[in-house]
């Protein structure tokens, strides 16, 4: 099977895109797949072979030429954190193409990759949430209207966004000017949380041989004021797997996350966050293409489950051909 490998994207997170990627390409197992990696930037898109030649993709059916050959794919493995890989648009390309790929459908990734109408869309089904106020672009700020709401101190966060680009903590008043400013640029719409002091903890939901499965949760301990970039993806944060929780904690935060994947109608990789506040996991989002670095959080998930990582990526691919 030709397995193309998206990676890269128009977002900040590019940089992280490509080294998922590049872990999906050297992981794949060379005996089931012909793994091909396909750069995807604003201005252009390109195959880069093991020499780090690049060859233009037609994006009429997105194909490879190489010295006159041509070469189709059979399905695509999605490694494009943000924009156009995790909101939509390879998606919606993708399906009318009639090519699969490794992450949800094109409506799914729309709604989860804009934080607010993802969390209006959970409450309804009991999933808790934090406190919230949105801001566009251009919106005369009333400050006092969003302390009165959320409190302090609060999180100021671009609404679609990811690896905490655009979010900054807020203690006082003065400080929110700021905060917006880094977080529209990243984003026209802002959102603004009130903060939950607990216990932060991610959870990876797959489809796995045809199962909704809930990995061993990890439990995010950040030296950061958050769990930042920094904390991320410089070590400056603690990631415990398995989490320590109470059985009754741990099952709480496996059945909600577990509702999410199900009532959004998810498929493929997600891994969603949860601050556990007077007990009860309360959500914060959901990536549906999570990192693949070797500093991200799923593949350690997956490895406490006994699932190696060709296995993993070797089951996504699987997973979409059916
Ligand atoms: N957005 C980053 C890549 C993650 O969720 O892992
Ligand atoms: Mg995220």
């Amino acid at each position: 099977k030709n397995v193309a490998i998206i990676m890269g994207g128009f977002s900040s997170e590019f940089e992280i895109s490509l080294k998922s990627g590049q872990v999906v390409y050297e992981t794949l197992d060379r005996s089931k797949y012909n793994p091909y990696r396909i750069h995807i930037f604003k201005d252009k898109w390109v195959y880069v072979d093991e020499s780090d030649n690049e060859y233009p993709v037609d994006k009429n059916d997105f194909s490879i030429s190489v010295n006159g050959l041509k070469t189709n794919f059979d399905c695509v493995f999605n490694a494009i954190h943000g924009t156009p890989g995790e909101d939509g648009f390879m998606q919606g390309y993708l399906e009318l193409l009639e090519i699969p790929q490794t992450s949800c459908n094109m409506y799914q990734a729309a709604l989860t990759f804009n934080k607010r109408d993802c969390l209006s869309s959970l409450k309804p089904y009991g999933i808790k949430t934090a406190e919230s106020y949105y801001v566009n672009l251009g919106d005369v700020i009333d400050e006092d209207a969003i302390i009165a709401k959320v409190g302090l101190p609060c999180f100021v966060k671009a609404n679609k966004a990811g690896s905490s680009f655009g979010i900054s903590k807020v203690y006082k008043k003065e400080e929110f000017k700021k905060a917006l400013e880094v977080a529209f640029k990243e984003d026209d719409e802002v959102i603004i949380e009130s903060f939950l002091d607990g216990v932060e903890v991610s959870v990876g939901v797959i489809m796995y041989k045809g199962e909704v499965t809930v990995l061993p949760i990890t439990e995010i301990v950040s030296n950061n004021d958050f769990f930042d970039y920094q904390a991320k993806y410089l070590g400056q944060s603690q990631e415990i797997t398995p989490a320590r929780l109470t059985d009754e904690q741990e099952e709480k935060v496996r059945t909600a996350a577990k509702k999410v994947y199900e009532v959004l109608k998810m498929k493929g990789f997600s891994r969603s966050e949860f601050i556990f506040k007077d007990g009860e996991p309360h959500f914060l989002e959901i990536n549906t293409i999570p990192g693949m670095t070797k500093a991200s959080i799923l593949p350690q998930q997956a490895a406490a489950a006994g699932i190696s990582l060709v296995d993993l990526f070797g089951n996504a691919i699987e997973e979409c051909l059916k």
